[in-house]
């Protein structure tokens, strides 16, 4: 029997997330019916050189992470922070530790760095001309569209 094909698509190039640092995407996926549905996604290069990837909705009440002011990250940087009401979250398990949505988990996402660049795995994206449809901005502090539902 074949082994089957896993999809891997390039998100962007390592370099572009700085150590220490987070990128969101926002991406349209593929769901089981065969509908596209808005993917938006994080991306987190530690200072361990790890890259990390999560779904970019809080399990809290579904905003992205870093509505508002931008940022992913709690204050001291050592961990993720939903800038709604302030749950905060282990970088490296996704877990909320502290907050109105304490012991859910954030949803991690397969990534793999492949010749220098960051690819999810074993998702089915939506291509169009502008294939993934990114945020190209290398401040991590950038303007955040919220896309209505
Ligand atoms: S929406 Fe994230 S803590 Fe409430």
């Amino acid at each position: 029997m074949e082994a089957e094909e896993i999809e891997i698509l390039v998100v962007c190039a390592a370099d572009a997330i700085e150590r220490g640092g987070a990128k969101a995407f926002s991406l349209s996926r593929i769901d089981a019916a065969g509908e596209s549905r808005p993917f938006p996604i994080v991306i987190i290069r530690t200072h361990g050189n790890d890259y990390l990837g999560y779904i970019n909705t809080c399990p809290h009440d579904g905003v992205w992470l870093n509505i508002g002011s931008g940022e992913f990250f709690a204050p001291d940087r050592a961990f993720l922070k939903c800038g709604r009401h302030g749950a905060i979250f282990e970088i490296d398990t996704g877990l909320c530790i502290e907050g109105p949505c304490k012991a859910r988990s954030l949803q991690p996402i397969a990534l793999a760095i492949v010749d220098g660049e960051v690819c999810l795995c074993g998702e089915r994206l939506v291509e169009d001309d502008h294939p993934l449809n990114l945020f190209d901005d290398n401040d991590e502090t950038m303007e955040i569209m919220i896309h209505p539902d």
